[in-house]
């Protein structure tokens, strides 16, 4: 038997969501103001991925704190990013022009609008769905990324470039030539800022019986092919990627034009390690 007629029900179901997400992003609204946008889109794989986290701590409400562990996670690595380019003497609210690499569905983005004015940000990301998101909902200038680093065209230069959770998802044969394409798209002088899964996360997320599953075709670098899209990119051009400080140093020598400033370790979320380059 039912209690509620059928359509209220689907009026109940309809309005969770967006309630959820209302009730979720208050204290950002109170933060940055009312121009705060909450949206988030029903196809991105890392709301997905913190709404399973959120379930593993909390046995009800699941979308409601997932969107609230989403907006803060964001938040504190876009806090973190300023920090750590604080401390080499960059202030993020000063960058003329910021190219925010592999930008997903904007978890960073909506935060960053309010860090710096977005008409000096451009979002990029290999997923088109995603970049009309970012560009349409924060009012971020946008263009879509090609799979293989050589194939991308796009004329712009940027002062800054900031990749959160890209590195930690590459192959080695797309390791080298990204930080050589990225170098391409920064102005002379100007800051590239990465970040990478280290060796702390390597020993904390992987427990030694679960390392065979990882490639290691050299020294300090694994990979295995599973990711958190869901079948969106393919194992071969993005899965899950460790890498030590050795391996970065080597790699950046070889694929960068210009010298590593600073090497952060676990200076995201207390877990990714970050990097920053000038190029010369
Ligand atoms: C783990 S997510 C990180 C998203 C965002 N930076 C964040 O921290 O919320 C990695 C992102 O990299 C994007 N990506 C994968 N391959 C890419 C490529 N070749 N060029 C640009 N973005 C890519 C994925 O589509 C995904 O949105």
């Amino acid at each position: 038997m039912r209690l509620l007629p059928t359509a209220l029900l689907d009026l109940v179901a309809r309005l969770q969501r967006p309630l959820a997400r209302h009730a979720a992003s208050a204290k950002w609204r109170r933060y940055y103001g009312k121009q705060f946008v909450s949206a988030v889109d029903p196809d991105d794989d890392l709301m997905h991925y913190t709404m399973d986290f959120a379930a593993r701590e909390h046995s009800s409400l699941r979308y409601y704190h997932g969107v609230r562990m989403y907006l803060e996670g964001g938040k504190w690595n876009c806090a973190e990013v300023e920090k750590v380019l604080g401390d080499v003497g960059f202030r993020l609210a000063d960058a003329r022009s910021m190219l925010e690499f592999a930008c997903g569905y904007g978890r960073l983005t909506r935060h960053f609008v309010f860090m710096l004015p977005p008409a000096r940000i451009t979002s990029s990301d290999i997923d088109p769905g995603a970049v009309a998101f970012v560009c349409d909902r924060f009012g971020v200038d946008g263009f879509v990324s090609t799979t293989a680093p050589t194939e991308l065209r796009h004329d712009r230069r940027y002062q800054l470039i900031v990749v959160v959770s890209l590195f930690s998802h590459l192959p080695l044969d797309s390791w080298g030539a990204w930080l050589a394409q990225l170098h391409a798209l920064l102005e002379d002088g100007g800051l590239l800022l990465f970040s990478t899964l280290g060796t702390y996360a390597y020993d904390v997320n992987i427990p030694s019986e679960a390392r065979d599953r990882f490639a290691s075709p050299v020294d300090g670098f694994h990979y295995d092919t599973d990711n958190e899209t869901r079948g969106r990119l393919s194992g071969e051009h993005y899965g899950i990627t460790y890498v030590d400080e050795a391996f970065v140093r080597r790699t950046v020598a070889d694929a960068f034009d210009g010298e590593l400033v600073t090497f952060v370790p676990r200076a995201l979320n207390e877990f990714q390690d970050a990097y920053v380059l000038r190029r010369h």
